[in-house]
């Protein structure tokens, strides 16, 4: 023992580690119910629920069979659920009409769910590809994206969404400038309390594989979505995003893919404190399915670890197709 040196650290922090109860005092950060919005896949029919090969676990539900998947959400303690539209290849077009057609499968659900349990929020994804004959989230002329055009769309889409009941609307599409034309559109025709959640910060990402396949957008879609959605180099860039959506009108931003993007999760809440989400994204999800199937990790532990770091990050909350396990998991 060298002189001068206490003979014991000072500082133990196995102390409030000792026991359950000891950790649970010291805890800093929870992962709870109330903070997650479960994203769902809807399709045409009636009684269906389609497993969707590279998301175990996750369906296409027929809207009768969504509004039954709700309900429970809903008694589970979810707040709010995501709707995304599996279309018919017959009906994707280029000039994408279907999008903003009251009676889409996407609309009927939202009307549908509104009406069977008001009290549960229902976000919208507001994009072309579901629709979009060759897959991307714009409208396409000579092999380019039309950005202003594409805004024209999105705001026709934006405002049938609301009219179907929306409570949140997600635009996921990453054109320039639709957050202030679809915030205008909304003020404009008496929507002055519907919710914008921008996808805001969202990469060009190989972790949406297994949604696209959901969606069935993956055959259709011809080359990649790069010169829309931000380089996965780039951090400045998704802060600029952020911060030019938040002034366009936007309620909530979102950080998409999650794990892959937790330095923006933080940068984002510590730069502008709106209210900000992650994506836990399909191709997140499948791999932890994936490994937890062959009995490499233990799936719910993961599950549970992975939303714990989104909280960690600072997020508010966040879109996870774990949603209702997690919900099964915490209600015991
Ligand atoms: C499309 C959209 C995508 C996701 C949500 N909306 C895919 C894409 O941009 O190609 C991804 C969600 C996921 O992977 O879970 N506008």
């Amino acid at each position: 023992m060298r002189r001068n040196q206490a003979p014991f650290p000072k500082t133990r922090f196995r102390r409030a580690r000792r026991s359950a109860s000891m950790r649970a005092l010291v805890r800093e950060n929870r992962v709870s119910v109330e903070d997650l919005i479960w994203p769902v896949f809807v399709r045409e029919g009636h009684g269906i629920e389609e497993p969707v090969t590279s998301m175990p676990g996750v369906h296409r539900f027929s809207v009768n069979c969504l509004v039954k998947a709700a309900k429970e959400a809903h008694l589970l303690g979810i707040p709010a659920i995501c709707i995304f539209p599996y279309t018919d290849p017959s009906l994707k077009t280029e000039a994408c009409e279907i999008a903003w057609d009251p009676d889409n499968i996407a609309n009927r659900a939202i009307a549908e769910i509104k009406a069977a349990v008001p009290d549960l929020a229902v976000m919208t994804d507001i994009a072309l590809d579901p629709y979009n004959a060759n897959g991307h989230d714009g409208i396409v002329r000579d092999g380019e994206i039309m950005n202003d055009e594409t805004v024209e769309a999105l705001v026709k889409m934006a405002l049938a969404q609301a009219r179907a009941g929306a409570d949140i609307l997600g635009p996921s599409d990453m054109m320039d400038g639709r957050i202030g034309a679809i915030r205008d559109a909304l003020e404009a025709e008496g929507f002055g309390n519907v919710a914008i959640m921008s996808y805001a910060a969202k990469f060009a990402s190989a972790f949406y594989g297994p949604f696209r396949d959901a969606v069935g957008a993956s055959g259709a879609l011809k080359g990649d979505k790069k010169t829309y959605q931000i380089d996965p180099a780039n951090r400045r860039e998704a802060l600029r995003c952020v911060e030019r959506d938040l002034t366009d009108g936007a309620d909530m931003v979102m950080v998409k893919p999650g794990l892959p993007y937790l330095d923006l999760c933080r940068e984002v809440k510590d730069a502008f404190g709106a209210p900000t989400f992650a994506y836990q994204v399909s191709g997140e999800y499948a791999m932890v399915e994936a490994a937890a199937a062959n009995g490499w990790i233990d799936g719910d532990r993961v599950m549970m670890e992975s939303l714990m770091s989104f909280r960690r990050a600072g997020c508010d909350g966040v879109l996870t197709y774990f949603a209702p396990r997690v919900a099964r998991l915490l209600n015991g």
